[in-house]
């Protein structure tokens, strides 16, 4: 037997070395977009633990959890999408790839797709609002063990997630920032913490982990964001209806910490 090894204790080099000879080479007659992930997804994979047994709730076509089973990285999976056309398209990539042994695609309505059997030690929720993410999660969490990996990629509503995150007892253990075709996208990734933790409210905004890396990304995504900000509160000035004195004064305190972050 092969000594166990965990992603988190190689180099990268070091990794891709170990990994590379399970890539599967391109399956004639399959497109591209079943065998390669956009880059926020392959930013998604980098935090499923190696050989995990996967949920991909909300998967659409499944392309994460076929790309990751076809590069041996995880164990096995379940696809679960609540709409009919995108549990058809995950239904159908499973399929093509002749997976349907190890990923099980199931109709469900977020963490329902869940068994207990299915000893899931990794959950993603991509490509979702961060409030439909926290929905879900808040709805479903009879389903959680615990023991799962969160990884998830919100668009938008990162705050009231991280807000659900610390309410619950996960500690986010990392995060990161990428730009990618217009849009910047945030991953959270969570794990039930031993001790309830407390978050600030510039930390459930930026991001704890963010905040104390300030990556170049992070940096970008925030001096866009400010601007866009001050350009919201330009026009409130120059409004001519009266407008609810608390979205302004919302929006102002993101100028505020937003200046602040930035110096
Ligand atoms: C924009 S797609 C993102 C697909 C993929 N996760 C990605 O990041 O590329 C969001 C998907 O989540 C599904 N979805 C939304 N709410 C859901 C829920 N409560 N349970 C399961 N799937 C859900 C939608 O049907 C849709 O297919």
């Amino acid at each position: 037997m092969g000594k166990r090894f965990h992603r988190r204790d190689l180099t990268a080099p070091a990794l891709l070395a170990r990994v590379a000879p399970l890539f599967p080479p391109p399956v004639k007659g399959l497109p591209l977009n079943q065998q390669t992930l956009s880059m926020r997804l392959e930013r998604v994979a980098a935090h499923v633990p190696l050989g995990a047994r996967l949920a991909d709730i909300g998967s659409d076509h499944a392309y994460l959890p076929v790309v990751l089973m076809r590069r041996g990285m995880i164990a096995a999976a379940v696809a679960g999408e609540v709409a009919p056309t995108p549990f058809q398209a995950a239904q159908r990539n499973v399929n093509d790839n002749d997976l349907r042994s190890h990923i099980s695609v199931r109709l469900a309505d977020g963490l329902a797709a869940i068994r207990p059997e299915d000893a899931i030690s990794a959950i993603t929720l991509c490509g979702m609002g961060g409030e439909t993410i926290r929905d879900i999660f808040n709805s479903g969490k009879a389903r959680l063990s615990g023991h799962e990996r969160l990884i998830l990629q919100p668009n938008g509503g990162e705050q009231p997630l991280r807000q659900w995150l610390m309410d619950n007892g996960y500690r986010i253990v990392c995060e990161e920032v990428l730009h990618e075709d217009r849009f910047d996208y945030e991953i959270i990734v969570a794990e039930r913490a031993a001790e309830p933790l407390t978050y600030s409210a510039e930390e459930l905004y930026f991001g704890p982990v963010q905040l104390q890396e300030r990556s170049p990304a992070f940096l970008q995504k925030w001096r866009r964001r400010l601007l866009q900000r001050q350009k919201t509160l330009s026009q409130f000035t120059h409004a001519q209806q009266a407008l609810p004195q608390a979205k302004v004064q919302a929006i102002s305190q993101e100028v505020q910490w937003i200046s602040e972050l930035l110096g």
